[in-house]
């Protein structure tokens, strides 16, 4: 099937089959690699993109569930006119706590953050931590994760 997907706010043409998760049409077909493959169960939340501004779990949707939604990744999300101002402090907030360590999970928590910060006006701790709870990090930066969305939600 041809698909016509509006990402980052450009159109792309693609071709696949319906039940191929847009994770792999992001990766695979389009060349957009900072969404990862995690789990592949929508269990760790290392596949997380945003679909018109809510986070989901790239692995476990479907390209043909797609329809006109507008997806936003983690390469070009703080070009997004919704979402820059958000994005933007999320990217520098995650630079000043420095947040990673290995890294490979963190693309997934900045889209979960963004979609946390943009969608709430109003966070507490808590909040936060309840809001993150689906993305996973082996490493085990959460204290710094939420320090830094604290810092741009408080
Ligand atoms: Fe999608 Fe883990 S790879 S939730």
């Amino acid at each position: 099937m041809k698909y016509t997907l509006s990402i980052n706010n450009r159109v792309h043409q693609v071709e696949a089959e319906p039940d191929m998760p847009v994770l792999w049409v992001l990766r695979d077909l389009l060349n957009f690699t900072g969404t990862k493959f995690g789990c592949g169960k929508g269990l760790c939340g290392a596949c997380t993109v945003l679909l018109n501004g809510q986070a989901l779990r790239s692995c476990s949707l479907p390209i043909s569930a797609v329809g006109d939604g507008k997806l936003a990744t983690i390469e070009e999300v703080d070009r997004i006119a919704e979402y820059k101002k958000n994005a933007i402090a999320i990217k520098q907030a995650w630079q000043d706590n420095n947040v990673p360590q290995c890294g490979y999970c963190q693309p997934g928590q900045i889209m979960s953050a963004i979609a946390l910060v943009s969608n709430n006006s109003r966070l507490d701790k808590q909040a936060i931590k309840n809001g993150m709870s689906g993305n996973i990090c082996r490493c085990g930066t959460y204290a710094r994760i939420e320090k830094a969305i604290c810092s741009v939600a408080g």
